[in-house]
């Protein structure tokens, strides 16, 4: 019998907060402990930090096998997890073992860099965009409706992209010729964006994976995922423009299951919010150094 994890956290604390979703997610046993109330569990965190109060630190397994992790990511909880002899039960770990099958989705990997933004700019970037955690849940509800809609929805960006020759050249080797695998390949993790804008808490990995995507439209990194040969960057001014079309036919997908009209604007609000909030990320490596 493996013994429940010990989550050393605080009660204000948003990562202390994922840490907790994702184990009842996948129902796994665990304990709390308060470190403002726990003097020997603050040291504890303090001597494993070396001198951080970082929250959550996490324990996992016990003896020999015990993995302590800090402020880990889903994908590492899941990892560790794993690794302990526990199983995660679910949705949600499917939705994880179909991520790895994602070619060149790398999200939560050391193959993704650091974000340039810190925690503090990434606040101040939320508050510009009004994005709040109100925000956060009804796209938490979106995740919901979305989740058996996402090939429709992909069906219908792509043949917009796909009826406009100047969109569909970024996928194209400059010659006229669209690169069939390169497409396939790019909307799977399309299809993923689509949940992670949904469901995944925007955190330092997330954060991560917004820069990552950013390279991948411009010239430092596209092609390279997939070993292709395509035109090689993808203009700022599209990524910008295509916000509205990426929003504005969201819309009636929200509307399918049935919400009140009030639940579905504030879906459809909290998703434009984020999808101006990344492509404010993505546009990183398209400025002169200093400028973003
Ligand atoms: C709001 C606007 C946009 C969104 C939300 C978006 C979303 C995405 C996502 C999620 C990916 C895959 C990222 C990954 O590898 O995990 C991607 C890749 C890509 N997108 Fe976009 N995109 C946008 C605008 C555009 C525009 C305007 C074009 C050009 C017509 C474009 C062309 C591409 C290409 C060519 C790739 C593959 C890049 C590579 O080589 O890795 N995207 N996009």
């Amino acid at each position: 019998m493996l013994p429940p994890v010990i989550i050393y956290g605080t009660t204000y604390c948003e990562d202390t907060e994922q840490v907790r979703r994702f184990l009842q997610a996948h129902g796994v046993p665990f304990i709390e402990v308060d470190i403002d109330r726990d003097q020997q569990a603050e040291s504890f965190v303090l001597f494993i930090n070396r001198g951080y109060r970082s929250t959550p630190t996490v324990v996992i397994g016990e003896g020999k096998a015990k993995i302590v992790l800090t402020e880990p990511s889903d994908q590492e909880l899941a990892q560790s997890l794993r690794q302990a002899g526990y199983t995660l039960s679910n949705t949600l770990s499917d939705k994880e073992d179909a991520m790895s099958e994602i070619s060149g989705y790398t999200y939560g990997t050391p193959a993704v860099a650091r974000s340039p933004i810190s925690s503090e700019e990434f606040e101040d970037l939320k508050k510009a965009v009004l994005f709040s955690k109100e925000d956060e849940r009804y796209l938490r509800q979106a995740g919901e409706v979305l989740k058996d809609q996402v090939e429709e929805v992909l069906d219908l960006w792509y043949g917009f992209v796909g009826s406009h020759p100047h969109l569909v050249y970024y996928f194209t080797d400059g010659q006229g010729n669209a690169l069939g695998d390169y497409l396939a390949a790019v909307r799977k993790r399309f299809g993923q964006w689509i949940l992670d804008t949904c469901n995944r808490p925007y955190d330092q990995s997330w954060l991560d994976y917004q820069h990552e995507i950013g390279l991948r439209h411009h010239r430092t990194k596209k092609n390279q995922t997939d070993g292709v040969n395509a035109v090689e960057h993808v203009p700022l001014r599209y990524l910008i423009a295509f916000i509205y079309p990426i929003t504005a036919t969201i819309k009636p997908f929200l509307a399918k299951k049935g919400h009140s009209p009030e639940d579905v604007d504030k879906m459809y609000q909290a998703w434009f919010k984020s999808v101006v909030l990344q492509v404010a990320l993505w546009s990183a490596p398209y400025a002169n150094a200093g400028d973003h």
